[in-house]
């Protein structure tokens, strides 16, 4: 079973499941998104009784919350549908659903999938959970794919595991149509929580001794309060003024809306992390039309000049696809162009995967796998040497904030936490401090993507570091 919170305010108080509930497994793909969806969700079942397992084995239900994205994740959503026959042998009563961005685009050609799916249930969808698997129990199909305008899940006190980290959606939906992107039909329109919601979990996060959140959502620019019109800006400063304490992320912004008055808060506010991921998608103007992005190279490298001189600290990331389709040999070397401009921090990097009902999906996918495959490792290679350069350079030697996460996965006697910028960072355990302290780490060495470092001191308790054995202030 996950650990359940700890509940300190009354209305995040939930009933533990009573003995012999329903236990429900959940395995999330996808965007973070989801997996504050696959939060939203348990939030629902547990107030509805059911327990939470921790593995499939022991559940009756098991649920897959999937992404659409591109065809490799919905193939591993089918994969490991055959691996779930075995629990299904096993236990036939056991209930198999699949909710998420594939749900809503498949639908109901997924149901009696492998005869194994008796669920299909759509992102905007999730409260008639409860209902859908009473019925499936007694032995009928269900099917629920509705978009919706308005939902948010603003009521639903997502049921998190226990840790530092919290997401939190503060809008669904995207109304960008990218020519590409399957998003927009799997997601339905853009839509906003409210302000003042947003703002109330954040403190209720702090509380109850979450130290970072991170506010989603595929294009948090379009944010707007649906009543006081407040826009991302404000939502942030609201947020940082709520919890001066609480680091405060957010994902994903879209080029064309990166206001000034968005660089302006992230600067004004100490408690606002300094990192930006700004997906650029490729370096030529010619296929950013075609990708309807709203954007030329011109105008998304004033934006990041404009970041960087307010905030010359700041770390980028971005996403790249490679091999969209017509493009030529000169675009890619347009898009390596970008990306020895930017010199971003890290890159996720994606080949082109048409999605059946995109406006790109008509004109077809005319770049050859192996020319695709090659730009990609030629991208890949390229940001590998930029972000192992910028972290020879730039970080060795410099002393960062660093949140502790906890046991480093590769050695659990080293800790492992991240930076303001977003860096991974490797050190020794410290007795001083525990999950969630703030430390400052001192980088000794690096690697493209990991950085290495020693502690320095405590930020919220400098009284202990003082007897910091290992402190190394010069
Ligand atoms: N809303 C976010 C991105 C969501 S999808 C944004 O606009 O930035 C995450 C990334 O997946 C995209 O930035 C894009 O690089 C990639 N992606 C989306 N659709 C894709 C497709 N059909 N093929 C390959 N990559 C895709
Ligand atoms: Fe997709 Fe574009 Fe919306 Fe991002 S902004 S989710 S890439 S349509
Ligand atoms: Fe995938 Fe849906 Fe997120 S398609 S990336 S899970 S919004």
């Amino acid at each position: 079973m996950l650990e359940l919170p700890v509940i300190s305010s009354p209305e995040t108080s939930t009933p533990r499941p009573r003995s012999g509930a329903r236990q429900v497994y959940i395995e999330t793909y996808g965007c973070q998104m989801n997996l504050n969806d696959s939060e939203i969700v348990l939030g629902i079942l547990h107030a509805n009784g059911y327990g939470v397992a921790e593995h499939p084995e022991e559940a009756d239900v098991i649920l897959l919350n999937t992404c659409a994205v591109r065809e490799h994740a919905e193939q591993r959503v089918l994969e490991r549908l055959n691996h779930l026959k075995f629990y299904k042998r096993r236990k036939p009563e056991l209930v198999i659903g699949i909710l998420g961005c594939m749900a809503e685009r498949l639908r109901s050609r997924l149901l009696n999938r492998k005869q194994l799916v008796e669920l299909v249930v759509g992102p905007d969808e999730y409260r008639k959970l409860p209902q859908l698997l009473e019925q499936a129990f007694a032995g009928e199909q269900g099917i629920a794919v509705r978009l919706s305008r308005v939902e948010t899940y603003d009521d639903i006190e997502p049921l998190r595991t226990e840790g530092i980290s919290a997401w939190i959606s503060i809008m669904r939906g995207c109304d960008k149509f990218c020519t590409f992107c399957i998003v927009p039909f799997t997601r339905g329109r853009e839509r906003s929580r409210p302000l003042n919601s947003i703002v109330a979990e954040v403190q209720r996060l702090w509380a109850r001794g979450f130290r970072e959140v991170t506010l989603l959502g595929q294009n948090v620019n379009s944010y707007r309060d649906p009543t006081t019109g407040a826009d991302f800006a404000d939502l942030l400063a609201a947020c940082a003024q709520s919890a001066p304490l609480m680091r405060i992320r957010y994902l994903t912004s879209h080029p064309r809306d990166m206001s000034d008055k968005l660089i302006d808060t992230m600067a004004a506010y100490p408690n606002i992390c300094k990192y930006i991921h700004l997906p650029v998608q490729s370096g030529s103007n010619r296929i950013l039309a075609l990708m309807n992005r709203g954007y030329t190279v011109e105008q998304y490298l004033e934006r990041i000049e404009r970041i960087r001189s307010v905030m010359p600290n700041c770390a980028l990331s971005t996403d790249i696809i490679a091999g969209f389709c017509t493009e030529t040999e000169e675009d890619h070397q347009a898009t390596l162009e970008l990306l020895r401009t930017v010199r971003y921090d890290g890159a996720y990097m994606f080949k082109y995967s048409p999605r059946e009902g995109t406006k790109a999906w008509k004109w077809g996918d005319d770049v050859p796998e192996e020319v695709k495959l090659r730009r990609l490792n030629e991208i890949i290679a390229l940001q590998q040497q930029i972000s192992y350069e910028i972290n020879q350079q730039r970080e060795i030697g410099q002393v960062h904030e660093v949140l502790v996460e906890g046991p480093s996965k590769r050695n659990p006697e080293q800790w492992q936490g991240r930076t303001d910028t977003n860096k991974m960072v490797i050190f020794p355990k410290h007795p001083s401090f525990g999950v969630g302290s703030l430390i400052l780490v001192r980088i000794t060495a690096a690697t493209s993507a990991t950085l290495f470092g020693e502690v320095v001191r405590g930020i919220d308790s400098p009284t202990a570091a003082e007897a910091l054995p290992t402190a190394t202030e010069p």
